[in-house]
């Protein structure tokens, strides 16, 4: 996968920085082509002549050398690479980058590039740890960036924890999954999210309370990994993310329509928290107050279309996840509601008000797949996202 591919590396300042120098030769061995970037900080660490040396390539340091701008300008730099690797990544590169600074070549590049980015973290396990690069981390996967390590261990600085770079041979790995275009490439994955919306009148309507914020991650997160996705959302809070195909839709009705309509998925994930109900006599037009006193609204039951899908004879994807939202013994309702839809694997979560998890950034998940019950620490909704999308391509890679 490496033979021919262009790899723009860019070295930060970190220690770390002496492994880039492995990191080239052994790219090299495996046909790539490798243009270095080299920032400040990262000169302090390794020279330029090295990295010349190694990569048998023009090492490209400062945002306005006019020399480079003739040859070639900064956007196209960022632009020629298949990929774009940054390692070590530092926390301050990393904070660039999720701020989208432009104020040095490097962080120039990261912002211009319309190619993939995989970073290698490797900083002191406190900077790692600090809430600020922890934001940044969520930031930069949920932008698409490609992430390998840090690793736990012992540091130059002579404290141990999560913080050393990953080694050569897994960055590789990393770029040649990054190249490859994911595991997920050549899959197709359906994923609903957010509430709908059951008229009762032009004006009104019945609808869970949703936001669409864990619907919304887990496709983004799938795209990452490179699947086609199909986003069927109803009226959500936040906005679908960039590079899937969305649909929109109001009703229970139109979602199950569009899920039907749909190529055949490889994998379907039904996060949408669908009204159970619709209006059975919902009116035309908007139903006046002072008419005749208080209306009767009737209600029929909507379809259920995690079960529907779930029990297709033909075309019924390979893995299919449903979602239970549950206030009250998580674990028996939810395992009870895997057989009864004949979904393959649950995510549970416990959706108390106390909880905050309704509307909230975190949650707390249980899997209940058929090898049994597992409970996720309670983590943010992007990485929830990640970690089911992670297995999701395990099963059906
Ligand atoms: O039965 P309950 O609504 O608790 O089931 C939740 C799961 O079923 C979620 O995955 C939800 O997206 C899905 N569902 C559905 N169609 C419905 C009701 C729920 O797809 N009408």
């Amino acid at each position: 996968m490496l033979a021919d591919k262009h790899i723009l590396l860019i070295v930060g300042g970190g220690i770390a920085a002496f492994k880039s120098l492995d990191l080239v030769r052994r790219l090299r061995e495996k046909g790539a082509r490798v243009t270095p970037v080299l920032t400040k900080a990262g000169a302090a660490f390794v020279t330029p002549l090295s990295l010349s040396a190694l990569s048998a390539s023009k090492i490209y340091q400062e945002l306005f050398d006019l020399t480079d701008e003739a040859e070639m300008g900064h956007i196209e730099l960022s632009r020629a690479a298949d990929l774009i690797v940054v390692a070590p990544a530092t926390a301050d590169l990393m904070a660039k980058m999720a701020g989208g600074h432009a104020n040095d070549l490097a962080s120039t590049l990261l912002l211009a590039t319309d190619k993939r980015v995989l970073i290698a973290p490797s900083m002191n396990v406190r900077m790692w740890d600090h809430p600020a690069t922890q934001r940044n981390l969520v930031a930069l996967q949920n932008d698409g960036v490609l992430v390998v390590g840090p690793n736990e261990g012992d540091m130059a600085c002579g404290e141990y924890g999560p913080g050393r770079m990953a080694e050569v041979p897994e960055i590789i790995a990393a770029i040649d999954a990054a190249l490859s275009g994911g595991p997920l490439k050549g899959r197709h994955v359906l994923v609903t999210s957010g509430p709908t919306h059951e008229p009762i009148d032009p004006v009104r309507y019945i609808a869970n309370r949703s936001s669409g914020a864990q619907g919304t991650a887990i496709a983004k997160a799938l795209a990452t990994l490179g699947a086609e996705v199909t986003f069927v959302t109803g009226p959500a809070d936040v906005p679908p993310p960039q590079g899937v195909n969305v649909v929109r839709v109001q009703t229970a009705q139109e979602m199950l329509q569009a899920v039907m309509a749909a190529p055949t998925a490889d994998a379907a994930v039904f996060a949408a928290a669908v009204a159970d109900w619709h209006v059975a006599n919902a009116g035309n037009s908007k139903i006046k107050k002072d008419k005749t006193g208080l209306p009767t609204l009737e209600f029929a039951e909507n379809p259920d279309i995690l079960a529907t899908v779930s029990q297709m004879k033909s075309g019924r994807p390979r893995l299919v996840v449903g979602f239970a939202a549950e206030t009250d013994d998580v674990v028996a309702n939810a395992t009870a509601k895997r057989d009864r839809k004949g979904c393959d694997w649950i995510v549970a979560n416990d959706v108390s008000p106390e909880t905050g998890i309704m509307g909230g950034s975190e949650n707390a998940v249980t899997l209940i797949t058929e090898e049994g019950v597992a409970a996720w620490p309670r983590m943010g909704k992007e990485a929830v996202a990640v970690e089911l999308s992670n297995l999701i391509a395990k099963a059906i890679a």
